[in-house]
């Protein structure tokens, strides 16, 4: 093993930045192509994977993994965040969108069966905790934080939500995301610099405590 290493320093660095924009007055269109976003698509997705995702998830997407990335550019993000606003959205979402150059809506695939769906509001998913459910979630989970740490060591700040209404039914619907499956995250991307807006750091980055706290040695 070398005695430093690049990555687990961009490991260490990686953090969250929650970046509030103006709905009424988004930053413009940037000319950061698509193409950027799949690169970085195409090494996350490198992200390990145990079980085949359920049969019943393969369509025109027809890979094995048990996650989907749903892709929105800037201009995506800012038909979606006029959207809310039109539909009368007053949560910090519009505010997220207004500024990010990419949304990535990650979703894990539970298999056929095991979700005994609430009413579809944000928080109403309810699924049988199987082995095999478990494994998807950590497998979509790999995928999402390679996803974090690509786009980081490309110059971009991330944040990783629960969503908020971005899990909801309507969302998915407008997006044409299934409903079989369940969102994991929703992963904004932001340009590294951006004029007027409110960068707000996560809640949690200063209380993981010293690696004592949560790692012991039982050998
Ligand atoms: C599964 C998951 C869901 C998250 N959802 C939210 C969220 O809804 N709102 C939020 O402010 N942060 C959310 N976060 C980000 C955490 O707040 C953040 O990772 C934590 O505060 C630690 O900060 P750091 O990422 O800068 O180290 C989420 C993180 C994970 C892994």
């Amino acid at each position: 093993m070398t005695e430093t290493s690049n990555t687990g320093e961009q490991v260490a660095a990686r953090r969250t930045y929650k970046i509030l924009g103006n709905p009424a007055d988004p930053a413009p269109v940037s000319a950061i192509p698509d193409a950027v976003l799949d690169e970085m698509l195409q090494q996350a997705g490198n992200a390990p994977v145990h079980y085949a995702c359920d049969r019943v998830h393969l369509g025109k997407m027809a890979s094995p993994v048990p996650w989907r990335a749903y892709k929105l550019n800037r201009k995506g993000c800012l038909d979606l965040m006029n959207h809310l606003v039109r539909e009368g959205d007053v949560t910090k979402v519009p505010a997220l969108l207004a500024t990010a150059q990419f949304l990535v809506q990650v979703t894990w695939l539970p298999d056929e069966g095991t979700v005994h769906a609430g009413d579809g509001g944000k928080h109403a998913v309810v699924f049988d905790g199987t082995l095999r459910n478990m494994e998807h979630i950590a497998a979509a989970s790999a995928f999402a934080q390679s996803l974090l740490l690509v786009a980081d060591a490309c110059g971009f700040r991330t944040y990783w939500s629960s969503g908020g209404g971005l899990r909801g039914k309507a969302v998915f619907d407008h997006l044409g995301i299934p409903d079989r499956e369940i969102l994991i995250g929703s992963i904004f991307l932001y340009p590294a610099e951006a004029a007027n807006t409110e960068v707000k750091p996560g809640s949690m980055a200063e209380r993981r405590g010293k690696l004592e706290d949560w790692s012991r040695w039982t050998g």
